[in-house]
């Protein structure tokens, strides 16, 4: 199987599963459950999900028992996508292909599906069953801490600050903002299929160079894409004067530094023993999105 195909297979598995796992139609306001769905189903890349799945499947788990986890984190991911272009926020109007949820259900419904994206996403993974009682506890707290105030909204929120920001710390917004749900998508799928602290200490050190390098990509394809590549308006980080990796290091520097970085993804995989293929040939491949 080619990673494209891996990739294939393990979105519309994804894709099919989802439904399961959404809330039921008469416990919650049904303008709320459509703008949640809204969202949840615009043609994500499910770039999460998929490599949870495949970080679960290296470490000899299965994708049945990482579903829950990979639906929980999906869900995560999209609030923060929703609450991420709001006009206080990014004010961006276009959203995987489709107008940004405020712009179809309007500002205060887009903050409550947000929200509500978030919460549900921590019901969903009471329905992990599979594994034990302490690695699904320690699942949930990966989760919880990679969303939170020293994860993702960490990130977000240096990344509104105003004024001109340093290389430095725009490594530190990149590798919260975006980093950390990536890093918790590798960590939450080799917890849960069990894997030893040691494999599970390496796999960090890849998602901490892999998360790094997604966000890279994203700032050159919001410098170099099209609509139709990236499903949301480009320019949008040069409209708003943000500093993005493509201002500091120029477009080349940011190619260069995005080679690096899942060059030394790869190479933290090299330390462990084992089969890591598919999250070496993962990364390369996504590098291959800001190339
Ligand atoms: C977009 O993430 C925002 C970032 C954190 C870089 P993706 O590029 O994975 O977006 P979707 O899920 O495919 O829409
Ligand atoms: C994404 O950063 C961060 C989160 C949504 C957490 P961006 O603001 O660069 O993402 P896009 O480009 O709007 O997808
Ligand atoms: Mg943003
Ligand atoms: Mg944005
Ligand atoms: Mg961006």
């Amino acid at each position: 199987m080619t990673i494209q195909e891996y990739m294939a297979a393990r979105r519309e598995y994804f894709n099919q599963k989802l439904k399961d796992f959404l809330p039921h139609p008469d416990s919650c306001p049904h303008k709320l459950l459509e703008a949640m769905e809204y969202s949840l189903y615009a043609g994500g890349k499910r770039l999460r999900p998929i490599l949870l799945f495949a970080a679960a499947e290296t470490c000899g788990g299965t994708p049945d028992a990482a579903l829950p986890y990979a639906v929980a984190l999906e869900m995560v991911h999209t609030y923060s996508l929703v609450h991420d272009d709001l006009p206080a926020m990014d004010d961006d109007d276009l959203r995987r292909g489709k107008p940004s949820n405020h712009k179809v259900f309007g500002e205060a419904m887009a903050i409550l599906a947000g929200d509500a994206l978030l919460t549900h996403a921590f019901t969903v993974t009471a329905k992990g069953r599979q594994e034990e009682p302490q690695l699904r506890l320690a699942a949930v707290a990966e989760l919880a801490k990679a969303a939170g105030p020293a994860g993702m909204v960490a990130g977000q929120a240096m990344d509104i600050e105003e004024g001109k920001k340093e290389a430095s710390l725009v490594n530190d917004i990149h590798r919260c903002k975006t980093g950390a749900l990536i890093k918790a998508a590798v960590r939450i799928g080799a917890i849960v299929a069990g894997a030893s602290t040691r494999v599970i200490h390496g796999l960090t050190q890849y998602a901490d160079s892999l998360g790094l390098a997604y966000q890279i990509a994203d700032d050159i394809l919001d410098a170099t894409g099209t609509v139709d590549q990236i499903g949301k308006n480009p320019g949008s980080d040069a409209k708003k004067g943000k500093d993005t990796f493509v201002t500091v290091h120029g477009l080349e520097g940011a190619r260069i530094m995005l080679a690096a970085e899942t060059a030394r993804a790869i190479r933290a995989l090299h330390n462990l023993e084992g089969d890591y293929t598919l999250l070496a040939e993962l990364a390369q491949y996504l590098a291959g999105r800001g190339e």
